[in-house]
């Protein structure tokens, strides 16, 4: 959620900081900060507000450092505030954390009563005065720094300077992201390599527990018993266009219609023929699946929807019951874990605390393995995973997901085939669903179409405070997917249901100012549908249908819209379009801050 950046150089630092802070700011903005060393003396700025806000404190006159930490922020702990924006200090220390210290409460009394003094209100701060606590008793500030994080209960990334140990940066992870970015002659660190892209393609992925001390020409990683360790320096070739919106105005209308490529890297070199090709999801994995009995998905968010989805096609294709649960919730409930259950984790990041904790957690227990559907090949989840497959789709910078969210529909397909295919399930319908998977990417491009269409419903919607998405079956994850989409973005309150409960409740919110979504593919249960929607507009409901075009039906208040045809296990996929279309014109509309919406972060990395 927060985001950290380091730079130890010949050069001067700031920029890099402002640009690393910038490509972050995504995943935390209510307030920054930076400081630099520069001949000796550290220098901080902080401030609440964003990136550019910081710049502003320094105007013209770009500061001067050679080695610098900076900080994106994202309130936890103490209201969003310059006081509470980070790095923290204390005497020669500086510090920028990402996490949370759960025995920060404790810890602060210890400071106090030694009389040192809190600045801030924050958790953060404690890190600071216990580096500087330890600094006389330490040989260097790594051994310091080491000492201060054995005291610390939660979770943290940090990155610390001193002016005592002036020329180098040393970071330290556990439960939150940070990297080591390789340069010539200049080393940076950031909790995501996203940030470095600018300055470097070279990186190192720190594990849990490590410490790593980065000078301008060296870098040295020691493990959680303190023991110096090699960690594989990754290339990334990739061409970086993430950071650019290019001819769109949010990177969210720009990942909506990126979807059509994303979908086909997420199908690039795993079909082959009428079938998946055997072991896309690691070495060994179609063996494991063989074994399977049952499926545990645990996710968050549009991740969770997913899952829902999914759970359909594992039970039609691969004849497999599912259990699903919010990964905040899913280790409180104190899981019962049948034999040769599959354990599967759903995130675009890789970095979400709570399905972070979620696998940890069922790596205790009598899972016959585990596997994570990720658009980030190298994130914690894809690393502690034991099966894996990536959604390729590319970074997402949006808050709201959109191509993360097809794109892990079309991976969780790509499992409920395997399984099938594993397990001598279903072979014609497999072939079916491949050549609709084929076929799925110029759908979509029909999908986008629809946009103009879209538009004119969308001051309608836009002068309301609440709406209803319905679904049935398969489109009530759908359903859920298009409320979160419109409230995340628009601040609209939107609620979804399965059509068919509305008359046991909801139908009593049905008036004029409530306008009804819903979804009306051609399946087995389409009349029914089509008669729970006859019960909205009887109460006077207005009504925005996307429907097969097979589908008849008057609307008066409303308006009924066609989707292209598609087979019917995709058509989540095609109908999630229109949903994210109608949500992005809302709030268009309604002129809200569109890719970092309010209180919202990209990546949420603590519990
Ligand atoms: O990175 P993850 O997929 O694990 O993130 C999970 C949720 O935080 C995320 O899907 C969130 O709900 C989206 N912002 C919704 O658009």
């Amino acid at each position: 959620m927060c985001g950290i950046v380091g730079a130890v150089c010949e050069r001067d630092v700031y920029a890099i900081l402002i640009e690393g802070l910038k490509r972050l700011e995504y995943r935390g903005y209510d307030s920054a900060g930076l400081s630099l060393l520069n001949n000796g003396n550290i220098t901080t700025q902080k401030t609440i507000g964003k990136v550019v806000d910081l710049e502003n404190l320094f105007g013209e006159s770009l500061p001067s450092g050679t080695v610098g930490i900076a900080h994106t922020r994202w309130a936890t702990h103490g209201v969003p505030s310059s006081i509470n924006s980070h790095p923290h200090t204390s005497g020669p220390i500086s510090v920028v954390h990402n996490g949370i210290i759960e025995n920060h409460s404790e810890l602060r009394k210890e400071i106090t009563e030694q009389g040192i003094k809190f600045s801030s209100n924050t958790d953060s701060e404690v890190i600071a005065h216990l580096i500087n606590l330890n600094v006389c008793t330490s040989n260097s500030l790594r051994e310091a720094a080491t000492k201060a994080l054995s005291r610390l209960d939660g979770a943290y990334a940090i990155c610390v300077i001193s002016t005592d140990d002036p020329g180098k940066i040393i970071g330290a992870r556990s439960g939150s992201p940070l990297v080591v970015g390789l340069g010539i002659g200049e080393n940076f660190m950031a909790s995501d390599q996203m940030a470095l892209r600018q300055v470097t393609d070279r990186f190192v992925y720190l594990e849990e527990g490590d410490v790593a001390e980065v000078t301008k020409e060296d870098f040295s990683i020691f493990n959680q018993n303190g023991v110096l360790v090699e960690r594989d320096v990754t290339q990334i070739n990739e061409l970086d266009q993430s950071s650019e919106k290019g001819e769109y105005k949010h990177f969210m209308e720009k990942e909506i219609y990126e979807q059509p490529k994303a979908i086909i890297n997420t199908l690039d070199g795993r079909l082959s023929g009428d079938d998946v090709l055997n072991n896309i999801f690691g070495l060994g994995s179609s063996e494991i699946f063989k074994k399977v009995k049952r499926i545990q998905i645990v996710a968050c968010g549009t991740s969770l929807h997913a899952g829902r989805v999914a759970a359909n096609w594992f039970s039609s294709i691969s004849e497999l019951p599912t259990q699903i649960d919010y990964a905040s919730e899913y280790r409180y409930r104190n899981p019962h874990v049948d034999e040769d259950s599959l354990f599967v984790t759903i995130s675009q990041s890789g970095e979400t605390a709570d399905t972070l904790a979620g696998l940890r957690y069922a790596k205790g227990k009598n899972y016959l393995s585990s596997l994570c559907i990720c658009n980030v090949p190298t994130s914690s989840l894809a690393r502690e995973t034991d099966y894996s497959i990536f959604t390729n789709a590319g970074p997402e910078i949006g808050v709201a997901s959109t191509k993360a969210f097809t794109t892990q529909l079309v991976a969780l397909m790509l499992l409920a085939l395997s399984l099938a295919k594993s397990r001598g399930r279903n072979p014609k319908l497999r072939a079916r669903v491949v050549a609709a998977l084929r076929a799925l990417p110029e759908i979509l491009l029909e999908s986008l179409k629809l946009r103009d269409t879209i538009v004119e419903i969308a001051p309608d919607i836009a002068t309301k405070d609440n709406a209803l998405f319905l679904g049935r079956g398969i489109f009530y994850p759908i359903a859920k997917e298009g409320a979160l989409k419109l409230k995340e973005i628009s601040y609209i309150h939107a609620e979804a249901y399965p059509a068919g409960e509305l008359k046991h409740g909801p139908l009593a919110l049905i008036d004029e100012d409530i306008p009804v979504i819903a979804m009306a593919p051609d399946s087995e249960i389409a009349e029914k549908l089509v008669s729970n929607l006859e019960e909205v507009k009887a109460r006077g409901g207005i009504l925005y249908v996307f429907s097969d075009p097979s589908i008849s039906m008057e609307i008066e208040s409303g308006k009924l819209i066609k989707m292209p045809k598609c087979d019917f296990l995709l058509t989540p996929i095609i109908y999630t379009i229109p949903l994210q279309i109608l949500s992005y014109e809302v709030a268009l509309l309604r002129g809200t801050d569109i890719d970092q919406p309010r209180n919202l972060a990209k990546s949420v990395t603590v519990e």
